[in-house]
């Protein structure tokens, strides 16, 4: 008999099996649209100039070692990673009323969250997440044991975001829900609420005390600002317009395209209107255990780095530079490739291309169609349609939009 009954093999990661069956691609002219990490315009990826000047100046420092750091994380890195996503004059800062930790990156953040809000928060044990979402989110909670439902997002019609749709799960669902909200640059549609739209959602939210859990991995990515992408969350604190609890989950993966360093933080604000300390403590004290019996404390390398460019103005500013450089030069492909698209005459329509943003376009190509552009193109894009548009450059998007134009041709008609 079997020592683990029952168990079956899964199927590979929908993103990291993408991955995988690109490597292993020997074509030569193969394109990889999957996975959202940055590529340069040789399709290489880029250690940000930030980056590589905060490295010198780490390893050079006389401070420099590998030595554990606290539970909770670099200090210098959390307080600063607080006030990149709340501005610096935060009053929330000031005023005490957020507990931060280092976490392995987003998905840290949203699992060490998870089992905090699960062992003890009072209110309803369902999480929503959009429809549709990041492919890892339904897991990330179903596994710690929540009951996962979703509101609707993407209006597949409009192709736009389907508000009342939204509204109405909000309202509808029981008080003191728990709402994943992306904080910008939706993953995959790559659609964001305007501002008007997130008040909306916001006040909708306060109005049922759900405890809202901001996903925040790509600040700088839709805008190349951090304080427009940071919209919703500093609405929600900074403004008050959120009383219910609020967690942050912020991930430095994408905008110091640092990925495999898992750099990224928790923030806990049990409540905007006042600062509660003895309440911060216990949080704090709670998430350091969380983070105790998982991984022990977090690695160093990556947050000293992060805190290195956040402390320095000069980097800073170079860093600030590096998000334009990467915002800007999606959006470029973004229109190099509707240009291409509509100069085909490619049935159907390609606006949207321009219309999202951030780091991926849903570009309503079907399963089929994205099949077909793997094994005839050797094109890769997750099934949904979710295409990186950092994976274009100036070498590749004729090709793309070429085999674009082939395959919804070949099968008809695109989703959208
Ligand atoms: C993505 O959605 O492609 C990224 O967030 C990478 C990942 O970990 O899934």
């Amino acid at each position: 008999m079997s020592p683990f009954p029952g168990i079956k093999e899964l199927p590979p990661d929908p993103l990291f099996g993408l991955k995988a069956r690109y490597n292993a691609d020997s074509r030569s002219d193969k394109v990889d649209l999957g996975i959202g990490a940055y590529r340069d315009n040789n399709g290489k990826p880029w250690i940000l100039p930030a980056v590589r000047q905060a490295e010198q100046k780490l390893i050079h420092s006389p401070e420099y070692n590998h030595e554990y750091l606290s539970i909770s994380g670099y200090e210098p890195f959390t307080n600063s990673a607080a006030k990149v996503i709340l501005g610096a004059d935060s009053s929330a800062i000031k005023e005490g009323k957020i507990v931060s930790q280092q976490s392995l990156s987003g998905t840290g953040a949203l699992h060490v969250s998870g089992v905090f809000i699960k062992q003890f928060y009072s209110g309803n044990h369902t999480i929503y997440l959009s429809q549709p979402t990041w492919a890892n989110h339904k897991q990330i909670f179903e596994t710690i044991g929540f009951k996962v439902d979703s509101y609707p997002y993407w209006n597949n019609e409009t192709k736009s975001l389907n508000l009342s749709g939204f509204l109405n799960t909000i309202e509808t669902a029981p008080n003191g829900s728990i709402f994943l909200l992306h904080a910008c640059a939706h993953n995959p549609t790559g659609l964001d609420p305007t501002k008007d739209q997130w008040n909306q959602i916001l006040k909708a939210l306060d109005k049922k005390q759900h405890l809202v859990i901001f996903d925040s991995a790509y600040q700088g990515f839709a805008s190349g600002d951090l304080e427009k992408d940071a919209y919703p969350i500093r609405k929600a604190i900074n403004d008050k317009l959120i009383t219910s609890p609020i967690v942050i989950c912020q991930s430095f993966a994408k905008n110091v395209g640092m990925y495999g360093e898992r750099v990224g933080a928790i923030h806990v604000i049990a409540t905007t209107t006042e600062a509660n300390e003895s309440l911060n403590k216990a949080i704090k004290s709670q998430l350091n255990k969380i983070i105790r019996s998982e991984i022990s404390n977090p690695p160093a390398y990556g947050s000293k780095i992060v805190a290195t460019i956040l402390n320095d103005p000069e980097l800073y500013s170079q860093w600030r530079e590096d998000l334009v450089t990467m915002s800007s030069r999606i959006s470029k492909m973004r229109n190099a490739l509707r240009q291409k698209l509509e100069s085909l005459g490619t049935p159907g329509t390609w606006n949207h291309i321009t219309e999202q943003t951030g780091m991926f376009s849903f570009t309503g190509l079907t399963p089929d169609m994205v099949d077909r552009l793997e094994k005839h193109h050797g094109i890769y894009l997750v099934s949904s349609g979710r295409a990186s548009v950092a994976g274009l450059n100036d070498h590749n998007v004729d090709k793309v939009a070429n085999a674009f134009d082939e395959v919804v041709r070949h099968f008809g008609k695109s989703k959208l």
